[in-house]
């Protein structure tokens, strides 16, 4: 598998991609084409990870989305980008207005089990002060 980013900085020549996009993509050599696996882009999403990190340290803020879903093909042709190579996420990188807020997460017991599906070990606490958001996907109601 080979990987690729392709970072946007500046209007040319893909006007209509904003300033501060990333595309990643992968050339799978032939593996997945032509059905979409829940491991497609695993071996990519760690490197975009990365790139996140790099990016809030230098003050920044990106998202990763599935933009490219909507626009694969305006972005192939704008971008170059060959049929075997798979699009797996387009990240969108600006610097935040005002500053970056609060980092939250949902709960370790969500989301760290122990020897068994939905058994939260003792040990999983998360640290005193810690923020929790309410996003995710749908929880069970107690
Ligand atoms: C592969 C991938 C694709 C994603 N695509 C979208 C998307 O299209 N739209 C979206 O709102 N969030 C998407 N997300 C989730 C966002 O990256 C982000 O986690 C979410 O908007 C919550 O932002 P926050 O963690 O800053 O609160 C995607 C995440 C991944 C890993």
């Amino acid at each position: 598998m080979t990987p690729g980013f392709i970072v946007i900085r500046d209007n040319t020549p893909a006007a209509s991609i904003p300033k501060g996009t990333v595309v990643a993509m992968g050339n799978f050599d032939g593996v997945h084409r032509g059905h979409k696996a829940v491991s497609d882009g695993a071996s990519i999403y760690p490197a975009c990870q990365n790139l996140l990190l790099a990016a809030r340290a230098l003050g920044y803020g990106g998202v990763m989305t599935g933009w490219h879903f909507a626009a694969e093909t305006e972005l192939r042709t704008l971008l170059h980008i060959p049929d075997e190579v798979d699009l797996v996420a387009t990240i969108t990188f600006g610097r935040p207005q005002g500053r970056h807020g609060p980092v939250r997460r949902r709960p370790l017991p969500e989301l760290v089990f122990g020897e068994q599906w939905g058994q939260p070990p003792d040990w999983a606490v998360d640290p005193a002060g810690t923020r929790h958001t309410a996003a995710g996907p749908p929880r069970p109601s107690a």
